[in-house]
């Protein structure tokens, strides 16, 4: 092939990259840009609330399409009003940063070892120590005043807790369990506990 075709396929593919990538972003930060998106996107096994359905996972998806997808949040294409909220305050250079970094290939692999991205229930596990002297290892307590708690419905149990931390709830002995329990920890700790075998509702 002569040279000068050679240098025309190449200013041609270059024109063309820069075509295609005419808001390419930074990955770097795009990473930083995303903190605020972990919350629900680096939770392993997070569930939408309702109706209930996993978050999508972002992790190499193609740059193009997350672009057009908080586009479409933005305009409303898409209705999911949490999204929606999400993307409404991000420019068109924060869409292109963002994307470059959930594009990226292979960096994502592995996260699931990660704690952040670890689901609640594992985590719940760890934090559960502390409770298993008096509710038993898996909330199945053996001591007739310590309530089962095994199967209980997570938001119950999450709710109970900030009850016992915030005072309307009074009762001694939780309110020193949960005294140095973050809002998270209570959470995590509602998951655990539900996702044992012990409580069943009662149905007609
Ligand atoms: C409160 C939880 C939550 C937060 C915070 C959140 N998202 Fe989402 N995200 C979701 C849910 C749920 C969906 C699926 C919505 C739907 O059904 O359209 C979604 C969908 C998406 C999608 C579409 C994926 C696809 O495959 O179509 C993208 C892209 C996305 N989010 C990026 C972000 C970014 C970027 C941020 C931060 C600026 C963010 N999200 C913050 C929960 C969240
Ligand atoms: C020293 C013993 C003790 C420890 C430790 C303890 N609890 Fe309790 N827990 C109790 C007692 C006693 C009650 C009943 C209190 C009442 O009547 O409100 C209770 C009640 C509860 C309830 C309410 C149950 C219901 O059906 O309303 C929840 C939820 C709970 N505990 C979770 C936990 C968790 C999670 C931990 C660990 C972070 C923990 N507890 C640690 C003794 C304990």
């Amino acid at each position: 092939m002569p040279r000068y075709v050679i240098l025309l396929l190449q200013i041609l593919a270059a024109s063309s990259f820069i075509v295609n990538f005419a808001y390419a972003g930074d990955a770097a930060a795009g990473k930083i840009k995303f903190s605020t998106c972990e919350g629900c996107h680096s939770v392993e096994k997070y569930f939408n609330v309702y109706p209930s359905y996993r978050v999508p996972k972002l992790g190499g998806q193609h740059e193009a399409y997350i672009q057009s997808a908080l586009q479409s949040y933005k305009n409303g294409d898409r209705a999911h009003e949490t999204m929606r909220a999400n993307a409404a305050n991000l420019s068109k250079e924060d869409i292109a940063d963002i994307a470059a970094y959930l594009a990226q290939k292979d960096v994502f692999k592995g996260a699931a070892n990660n704690v952040r991205s670890q689901d609640p229930v594992a985590r719940g596990k760890e934090k559960a120590a502390t409770c298993a002297a008096c509710h038993g290892k898996d909330g199945n307590s053996a001591a007739p005043t310590f309530p089962i708690i095994a199967g209980q419905h997570a938001d119950y149990i999450t709710q109970s807790l900030k009850q016992y931390k915030s005072g309307t709830r009074k009762n001694a002995i939780m309110a020193g369990s949960v005294a140095g329990l973050s809002e998270d920890d209570m959470k995590d700790l509602g998951a655990y506990f539900a996702a044992q075998t012990g409580l069943e509702p009662i149905l007609e």
